[in-house]
């Protein structure tokens, strides 16, 4: 349903587990980063009315996704470290093209918070099938759920702004770029990505 043409290592949620700390830390940015994409999106396109409707409810949710994961830190005595670099959304930005008309930008930065999404979805999607810790599976259950939900919306706004023809082609640039990306960063369990 994702798309994504590069499965997670399945040695990637061993590695997460070994440190929780790292690794709510990690997804506890993720979360504030998904508000302020939206957040920025509403900023630079008020005039989108179907998206400033559709994504004002989204950063409230991010945000709660953002406390829910302090919450789960904080039950097992664990902190808040500090942000880090994000080499995965970084090489993602890398790839989006820039100097198209206002609305083709605009296409490009949604299909990219598509793509997060469809891989934090995925992602969490692994943890809640094979994490230990029997709360975890359920806590990454509903990430999965919600991070589906935003990885559809993303997409039809994407289709509505944009060309859907193009748009689809342009989603299978983005697919084979992103297993191209999954290939080559390390696969680390202080990352979500
Ligand atoms: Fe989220
Ligand atoms: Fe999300």
């Amino acid at each position: 349903m994702l798309g994504l043409k590069l499965p997670t290592d399945p040695r990637w949620v061993n590695l997460a587990e070994m440190d929780l700390e790292e690794i709510l830390t990690d997804h506890a940015y993720c979360e504030q980063k998904a508000a302020t994409s939206c957040i920025t999106l509403i900023q630079k396109y008020p005039d989108k009315k179907r998206m400033v409707e559709e994504l004002a409810p989204i950063v409230t949710e991010e945000w709660g996704h953002f406390r829910l994961v302090l919450q789960e830190l904080d039950k097992r005595d664990l902190e808040l470290g500090y942000q880090r670099k994000d080499e995965y959304v970084n090489e993602l930005r890398k790839f989006q093209v820039k100097d198209g008309s206002r609305d083709s930008r605009l296409v490009e930065q949604l299909l990219v918070c598509a793509l997060i999404e469809a891989r934090s979805c995925e992602r969490f999607r692994l943890l809640s099938l094979h994490i230990a810790d029997d709360d975890l599976k359920e806590f990454y259950h509903k990430f999965m759920i919600s991070e589906a939900g935003h990885y559809r919306l993303f997409i039809d706004l994407a289709k509505h702004y944009g060309d859907p023809e193009k748009v689809k082609v342009r989603w299978q640039e983005y697919l084979d770029f992103e297993a191209g990306l999954m290939d080559r960063i390390a696969v680390r369990g202080d990352r979500m990505h």
